[in-house]
């Protein structure tokens, strides 16, 4: 968890503004505290760090102001030891000449401090980022040069971590790579490193990705990578990024969570446009045809996608598939996995913990690993025997949307090719995405009052809408703090109803093949007073039993479920501002859940 950022200049210079830019583009990782150092010329290390978003403390503690050689930022989203200042990142060493920060979880840190300590170094806080600092000391102390040190210290850490640290009078920043992600990049005259591009591409297009197990030495004019096994230099070719800047931006919208709402026709039509093209879907449909049981793996809105996946590909393939939620996925069917078995391992990140936790299992059991990934470069990519981009670009807002359309439209194509069908059809489904968001628009914004001071609702769906009902109901707790319940329709009336009273809202989201149905859950809810608020295509039979119909064009069965996603998208964002929420940061979450 957590994001890092180091920057190494020729001489000393004014660094707070780059250091702020770097994190502000950071915070999507992590928003519980931020801190920033700088190694001046004079061998000082001037640290200043808070709880807080980067605006306010670097505002409050007047990051602009800060000069170095070097320097350094972290965006915390704590773990180990409670949002405090004493916790936040970096940290200095016994003495307060070196200085480090981490991402990631370093497990063993309670034993490692209780060591610390006992070797008479002096342990601040209860943050396992003051560990990394710590084992580093612990060697140079012991008279080893800062590479060894650090390659020792990796042993002694355990975890998934990434961390930068610098040394006061020398003129390198070091980081290390061990299972967080780690991209360094090369400026003229300077060179960088953090935890994700976004804060590396307003710098340079040019990026070395840093794979696990080894060391970065950035210096003014370069980077050296060594392998931390035996300290040997490691040679890769500079990467040159072509991605545009755009792509980081809030492109004019006012949040990111919007903004990537609206991306969803274009990324829709770019993968579907992609997977027509691509060699590599052939081969991934018949390892899951094959498989003697197939398994669709993901966490949070990413198994909302396995659960639709899994009704696409029965549907269209007649191929069962198993959706099931990454921890389970190993007490459920772990210990039965075998080599003819195959799992689809759904990520955005494709750095999620429990999906990799899920991915360990499945590699010692020999069953075949596919993944839907959006990260390319991510531990699932590299993990993979086989995968399929997501093609997405950057998902900064921490609710995902895109993401879950495109996780969704992978899902879809696959199982049409599985099953024969042609694909074509496809082609027309950014359009009725673009024409659903300009419908749904005004039509969410007139519910808003209804429902902004609502602090408890139903979401519910039914075959196809059931995983849109779930994944709405996940969007609107997430950014509404508000409690929202998805369920399956026909399940309300086994205990749920009991709460319905007087103007209590429930969401119905309606495929048009199962409006007879849901019109019996709608009036079971209406006659005992509940609103029934319907997500459909127009049509005159939930127009007369529901209290409120968010039209959608009309789409068909298998495509609906993709369109209604959008109106619940809206409507949480809009209910998040209205209550005077930041939807793209909500409290207590990250994007990229590392841990446990
Ligand atoms: C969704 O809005 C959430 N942010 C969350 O449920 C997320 O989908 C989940 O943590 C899984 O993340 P991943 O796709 O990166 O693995």
């Amino acid at each position: 968890m957590c994001g890092i950022f180091g920057i190494v200049v020729e001489q000393e210079q004014p660094l707070g503004e780059t250091l702020i830019e770097a994190g502000r583009r950071l915070s999507y990782r992590g928003y519980d505290s931020v801190g920033c150092a700088t190694l001046r010329d004079d061998g000082t290390i001037d640290l200043r760090k808070d709880v807080g978003k980067i605006e306010k403390v670097a505002e409050r503690l007047a990051f602009a102001e800060m000069v170095g050689q070097r320097g350094i930022v972290q965006l915390r989203w704590a773990t180990f030891g409670a949002p405090s200042q004493t916790n936040a990142q970096p940290h200095l060493d016994s003495d307060g000449d070196l200085v480090g920060a981490h991402n990631g979880n370093v497990v063993n840190n309670v034993e490692l401090r209780e060591q610390f300590i006992a070797e008479g170094m002096t342990v601040r806080s209860t943050n396992d980022g003051e560990s990394c600092v710590h084992a580093v000391e612990r060697y140079v102390d012991r008279g080893h040069d800062m590479i060894e040190a650090i390659r020792r210290a990796y042993q002694d850490l355990e975890g998934d971590y990434a961390f930068v640290i610098g040394r006061a009078g020398d003129d390198r920043l070091y980081a290390i790579k061990k299972g967080s992600g780690l991209v360094a990049g090369l400026l003229d005259g300077a060179a960088c490193v953090s935890s994700d591009l976004p804060s590396i591409l307003p710098l340079t297009r040019r990026i070395l990705r840093v794979r696990d197990g080894e060391i970065v030495i950035l210096r003014a004019g370069g980077v050296e990578l060594r392998r931390v096994e035996d300290g040997n230099i490691i040679e890769r070719e500079v990467e040159e990024i072509t991605d545009s800047m755009e792509s980081v931006e809030k492109g004019g919208y006012p949040h990111f969570m919007l903004k990537e709402i609206h991306e969803q026709p274009q990324v829709a039509g770019e993968l579907i446009r992609l997977l027509e093209a691509a060699s590599y879907v052939s081969p991934m449909v018949e390892r899951m045809a094959t498989a003697r049981h197939l398994y669709l793996v993901g966490c949070g809105t990413s198994y909302h996608a396995c659960l639709l996946g899994a009704i696409y590909l029965a549907r269209l393939a007649g191929r069962p598939a198993i959706p099931v939620l990454a921890p389970q996925f190993i007490a459920q069917y772990g210990p039965a996995l075998g080599p003819e078995d195959v799992g689809v391992f759904v990520s955005q990140s494709g750095e999620t913990k429990d999906v990799l936790n899920g991915i360990r299992v499945a590699r010692e059991r020999g069953t075949g690993i596919l993944g839907l990934v959006n990260v390319l470069g991510s531990t699932l990519m590299n993990e993979s025997e086989r995968y399929l981009p997501l093609a997405c670009g950057y998902e900064i807002s921490v609710p995902a949307t895109k993401t879950f359309t495109n996780q969704a439209v992978a899902f879809l194509f696959l199982a049409l090719r599985m099953g024969g069908h042609p694909t074509a059809d496809l082609a027309h489904l950014p359009d009725l995405l673009e024409e659903t968001l300009a419908a749904v628009e005004p039509q969410v914004a007139a519910l808003e009052p209804a429902l902004v001071r609502q602090d408890d609702l139903y979401c519910l769906g039914y075959g196809l809408t059931y995983p849109i009902a779930l994944e709405g109901a996940l969007k609107l707790k997430e950014v509404t703090y508000a409690h929202c319940e998805g369920m399956l329709s026909t399940e309300f009336k086994h205990g749920p109803l009991s709460a319905v009273y007087d103007g209590y809202p429930v969401i119905f989201v309606a495929g048009p093949e199962d409006v007879p149905l849901l019109i019996s859950g709608i009036n079971e809810t209406t006659c005992r007073g509940g609103r029934a608020i319907v997500i459909g295509e127009e049509d005159p039979r939930l127009r007369t039993n529901a209290h409120d119909l968010i039209v959608l064009p009309q789409a068909g069965p298998l495509l609906n479920p993709l369109l209604a996603t959008l109106p619940l998208q809206l409507l949480s964002y809009r209910l998040s501002l209205a209550r005077g929420y930041d939807p793209d940061f909500p409290r207590n979450l990250s994007k990229t859940l590392t841990v446990d």
